[in-house]
């Protein structure tokens, strides 16, 4: 998997050595609440560790969920490049529709992270050929959408497409 890079931050791969942040982000309910379609508090180390192996498993020349660290190695959260799953009934996209997904540590929250990572990782993929990426919030997710709205996203409104329920969907092209 490869390692991007931005200014300030790196993503790379979890490490087994991040079950202690990842347990610590990811058992509060403000960082979870939002994440996928039964979001669930990790509540033990072996949670961790599991997740970490889940994700390490996403092992793809474009896709890939990554830790992101600042530059001088300090963790503050995830970031997601993957397939998004339609809803049942809905066909599939050919290629796959790709989704971005982000969330940080609360202490690492307000500094211009998430947009950051975001930004390297969208030309990252651009590069590497994509040609449409989204995002799909919770209604009442202001932060993330705002994270969308900073990285120039496009609101298409309100959809049933993904996940089974309602999203906001937001995307956005290459150039
Ligand atoms: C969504 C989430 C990642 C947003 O985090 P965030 O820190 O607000 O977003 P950014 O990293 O883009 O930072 C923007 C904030 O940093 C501030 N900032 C400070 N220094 C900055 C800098 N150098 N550059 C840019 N922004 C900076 C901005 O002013 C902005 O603050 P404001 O919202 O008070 O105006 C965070 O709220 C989170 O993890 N939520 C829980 C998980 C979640 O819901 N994930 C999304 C599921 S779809």
């Amino acid at each position: 998997m490869r390692i991007i890079t931005s200014d300030r931050l790196l993503l790379r791969p979890w490490h087994e050595d991040d079950a202690d942040f990842l347990l610590d982000m990811e058992s509060r309910w403000e960082v979870v609440r939002f994440l996928g379609p039964n979001p669930t508090t990790l509540s033990t180390r072996e949670q961790a560790l599991a997740s970490i192996r889940h994700r390490r498993g996403v092992d793809h020349q474009v896709y890939g969920i990554w830790a992101i660290s600042t530059r001088d190695g300090q963790l503050v959260g995830n970031f997601a490049l993957v397939p998004v799953p339609v809803s049942a009934g809905q066909s599939p996209g050919t290629p796959p529709e790709v989704e971005i997904g982000w969330h940080l540590h609360p202490d690492a929250w307000g500094n211009g992270y998430a947009t950051e990572a975001a930004r390297a990782v969208l030309d990252d993929a651009f590069a590497q050929g994509l040609t449409r990426i989204i995002a799909v919030t919770n209604t009442g997710n202001d932060a993330s959408q705002a994270v969308c709205r900073r990285l120039g996203m496009t609101h298409l409104g309100r959809t049933t497409r993904y996940y089974d329920t309602t999203k906001e969907l937001f995307e956005i092209l290459p150039g």
